[in-house]
């Protein structure tokens, strides 16, 4: 890869891609590292990530920056710069009613599940973005275990490619704006008010959730520490892959559901899947499954 892009004669003269060759490296790149379709990126968006990174990091060259990209533990470090820039990361608290309400349902059955007992009820959000997701997550949870007068302990794990967005959620100070989808109830029992126009997270609702960086198209990525999970919940990740690329991730995170647990994705965002340890669970508005053996 480095070598066709250098072979490029224009390569490295000038900070926007010259044609269509160079273009299609850049996706494959983008494609191989974070599994991103050339679909979500725009050509003339690219080249402004590109030029602000290179002259971020003072490379000379488009050439020189992909050689950056490409060195050990620097370029590691470097594509969380460039990953930042690219408009991946939109997310709201709340975001899909329906299979919130799966999982709350889900939770509640859990908590009055006698055999239960001790044993926390363990949510992944993979792809949490800035934390939005996997804060609604645990608030669902929490709820839930609540309304079934139970006492049981939740565990929340946010996972995502980009580091900077993990430190936004490990931080959890967000406006009011962004917290519209929130009921005054649930401000009020899990955020404190930091000043007139945001809040953070409060300390139980803190103690919950935990971030890690995980790719989930990289399969050196360890996803060991995730552990098996009641709920896996992965909405609008899938989109930026092709549908290979949907089918192994969805495999994957699938491993780390536990007998009976929920797999719950973003509707419509994986055609013609099936898994032989899942039957489908929800209704319409979702796309959700249950692994089969032990049914709560
Ligand atoms: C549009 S946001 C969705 C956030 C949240 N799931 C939601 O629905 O609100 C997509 C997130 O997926 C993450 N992402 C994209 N490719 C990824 C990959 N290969 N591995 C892990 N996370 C990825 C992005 O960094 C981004 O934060």
């Amino acid at each position: 890869m480095a070598s066709s892009l250098a072979a490029h004669a224009d390569f490295d003269m000038s900070s926007a891609p010259n044609d269509d060759v160079e273009f299609t490296q850049w996706v494959e790149l983008l494609s191989q590292r974070i599994g991103l379709r050339d679909a979500h990126i725009r050509r003339s968006f690219l080249d402004q990530c590109i030029g602000r990174r290179m002259q971020q990091c003072r490379a000379k060259s488009r050439r020189e920056y992909y050689e950056l990209l490409s060195d050990g533990s620097a370029g590691q470090k470097e594509w969380e710069g460039l990953i930042q820039l690219l408009p991946l990361h939109e997310t709201r608290f709340m975001r899909h009613e329906s299979s919130l309400r799966l999982v709350r349902d889900y939770v509640g059955r859990v908590a009055k599940d006698p055999s239960r007992a001790g044993q926390p009820v363990t949510l992944w959000s993979a792809g949490c973005s800035t934390g939005e997701e996997s804060y609604s997550l645990a608030i669902t949870a929490l709820d839930a275990v609540a309304d079934a007068g139970s006492t049981l302990e939740v565990q929340v794990i946010g996972s995502d490619l980009c580091r900077s967005s993990l430190d936004v959620g490990r931080k959890g100070v967000y406006s009011k704006r962004q917290m519209t989808n929130l009921a005054a109830g649930q401000i009020e029992s899990y955020f404190d008010p930091v000043d007139t126009d945001s809040y953070e997270v409060n300390t139980r609702l803190r103690s919950v959730v935990r971030f890690v960086p995980i790719n989930l198209v990289e399969e050196r990525t360890d996803t060991g520490h995730v552990g098996m999970v009641d709920v896996a919940f992965c909405q609008n990740v899938l989109i930026y892959f092709d549908n290979d690329t949907r089918a192994r991730v969805c495999n994957r995170i699938a491993e780390h559901v536990l007998p009976g647990g929920l797999l719950v994705l973003g509707a419509g965002e994986i055609l013609r899947w099936n898994h032989a340890q899942l039957k489908r669970a929800g209704d319409d508005d979702t796309l959700a499954y249950q692994k089969l053996s032990t049914v709560v």
